[in-house]
């Protein structure tokens, strides 16, 4: 059977740091990414687990202080809010994905506890304070995160991490055939960080005034929105 889920141009690209706080988050993210190479090495299903955990925080955020503003300011958000809400829900449905798949040890829950504290308070401090920097910084975290998920598939390809059936969640997300394999859904995922770090870039530059083009924002997979689909999480049986 020929499955026909359609091919992305993800070829990384980088953004020069421009100034100082460009390069504070630059050297954040690199600091970061030495920490997670140190941790995970090769394991990169557990690490797209504990890392997807973290990327889901920065889009809601930034989603929650822009509806803030917008309401303080009483302005229209230039359709920010909705961009950066589907932002996180896009991360928590790649951690959906993941999840399905392998199981963080008790270690990796620990991490995911404590990194949450952290990062959620300080990348709300970040963005209240100066919210290009918390853009670019996460500009830079997709930056890596594409390099990640190349990393991933060829792990695969090299035949050291098997390419099983992707979990029915992700065929329902992404709307793909039955028979998907995991590879498929790993270059999607790889589309979704690389359109998350242009859009960042994109938002980034635009604080700054500097000229932003959005047309050349890499473009994202079609997904369904998450919106209608309520379930009663903890009933009584
Ligand atoms: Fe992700
Ligand atoms: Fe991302």
């Amino acid at each position: 059977m020929t499955l026909t889920v359609k091919k992305f141009d993800t070829t990384s690209s980088h953004y020069d740091p421009q100034g100082f706080s460009d390069r504070f988050a630059l050297k954040t993210t690199k600091i970061l990414r030495w920490f997670a190479d140190t941790f995970f090495a090769k394991r990169y299903g557990n690490r797209a687990i504990v890392l997807e955990t973290v990327a889901a925080v920065p889009g809601m955020v930034g989603a929650t202080l822009t509806h803030l503003r917008a309401l303080r300011r009483m302005e229209d958000d230039g359709g920010w809010i909705r961009t950066l809400m589907d932002e996180a829900e896009n991360e928590r449905m790649h951690l959906m994905t993941f999840i399905a798949i392998a199981q963080p040890s008790w270690l990796e829950r620990v991490v995911i506890l404590i990194v949450q504290w952290f990062f959620y308070i300080g990348f709300f401090f970040l963005y209240l304070i100066a919210p290009k920097t918390a853009h670019r910084l996460v500009g830079y975290f997709e930056e890596e995160a594409v390099l990640s998920y190349t990393l991933y598939l060829e792990e695969i390809d090299a035949g050291r991490h098997p390419n099983i059936l992707a979990p029915d969640v992700a065929l329902h997300y992404w709307d793909l055939p039955q028979g998907t394999m995991l590879r498929e859904v790993i270059e999607i995922i790889r589309a979704d960080e690389a359109h998350h770090r242009d859009t960042n870039h994109y938002m980034a530059d635009n604080l700054a005034g500097l000229e932003a083009d959005y047309a050349k924002v890499a473009s994202a997979p079609l997904h369904i929105s998450m919106d209608n689909h309520i379930v009663i999480k903890h009933s009584k049986q």
